[in-house]
């Protein structure tokens, strides 16, 4: 069941806190359970998202197959960063926002009071526009997140390991302790994927993770989608229609908050259902 938050919403920008308490939604509704169970890994309930009054994302429903890509398009402002930001709890960090509705992942409210978000954050990775590699040498940045989770066995091997899976460790094998920024702008950002993918989370998040890439490293970032799939689910916001017609199998479209169309990537690009879909496809508006 969906609650209706919206005339208990504070006026102010809500602290942390009360927005936890204000998204926590009722008991989970019976229908939507099997489906979770099944096919998504990951499931929108209704999923409205507000900054101060205004709605960026409205009343959204919608489930991301396990161990397949999802994409996300729709014009500049349409929401689709925000939605992204809801599934690993990214926007409690942004003070204006506040949610209703529900994610589930793997069937478990991530905005349920009991939740570590932190927790939800290694679960889901998340990757973003601009390659944003710390201030560390390039083992480090890998080693990073299993560190801080208390790994402290096998460190060399986690980090071979998520540097191969990122298809980058023939490229920085005899060079770890180097500086992550004296990589190129393809190369960290193939590391921002091993950093995530080091503490083998279950769904990794990328928003336009190639936009600022030149076709080739574009395309490795591509090949590396593709490969990753086989073992994780992924959701990828893109604005780039190629990009979402290659890489995925499920195609969201959004406008003005909206999905409009959720398809199989080949029918949404083919066939549309709906004619605001077809627009932008063609090219005729965003
Ligand atoms: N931190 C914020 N505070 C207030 N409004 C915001 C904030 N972030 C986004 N918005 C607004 O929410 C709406 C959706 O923004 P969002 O960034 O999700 O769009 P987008 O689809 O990702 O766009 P783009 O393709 O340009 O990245 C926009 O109207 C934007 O101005
Ligand atoms: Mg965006």
């Amino acid at each position: 069941m969906v609650t209706n938050r919206k005339q208990e919403a504070p006026q102010e920008a809500p602290s942390a806190e009360r927005r936890r308490i204000a998204v926590v939604p009722g008991p989970q509704s019976p229908a939507v359970m099997p489906a979770v169970q099944g096919d998504h890994a990951l499931e929108t309930v209704g999923l409205s998202v507000f900054y101060g009054k205004q709605a960026a994302v409205k009343s959204v429903s919608i489930g991301m197959r396990r161990k397949a890509v999802t994409a996300i398009i729709g014009p500049s402002g349409c929401g689709k960063s925000t939605l992204l930001r809801c599934f690993n709890r990214m926007n409690d960090f942004i003070p204006a926002a506040r949610i209703e509705g529900q994610v589930l992942f793997q069937g478990q409210d991530i905005y349920a009071r009991d939740v570590d978000p932190t927790e939800i954050r290694f679960r889901i990775g998340m990757v973003f526009q601009k390659a944003n590699p710390f201030p560390k040498s390039i083992y480090e940045n890998v080693a990073y997140g299993p560190k801080i989770n208390g790994f402290r066995e096998n460190m060399g091997e986690i980090v071979e390991k998520s540097l191969r899976r990122a298809a980058l460790w023939d490229e920085v094998k005899d060079r770890l302790t180097s500086s992550a920024f004296a990589l190129s702008g393809g190369q960290q950002q193939r590391l921002c994927i091993a950093r995530a993918l080091a503490v083998d989370p279950e769904l990794l998040l990328m928003d336009e993770p190639a936009s600022a890439l030149d076709p080739i490293a574009t395309s490795r970032i591509e090949d590396l989608i593709q490969e990753l799939a086989n073992e994780i689910t992924i959701v990828i916001v893109t604005h780039n229609m190629q990009q979402a017609a290659r890489a995925s199998s499920m195609t969201a479209f959004m406008l003005a908050g909206d999905l409009v169309e959720y398809s199989p990537t080949k029918d949404l690009f083919t066939n549309p259902k709906d004619e605001r879909t077809e627009a932008y496809i063609t090219g005729r508006f965003g």
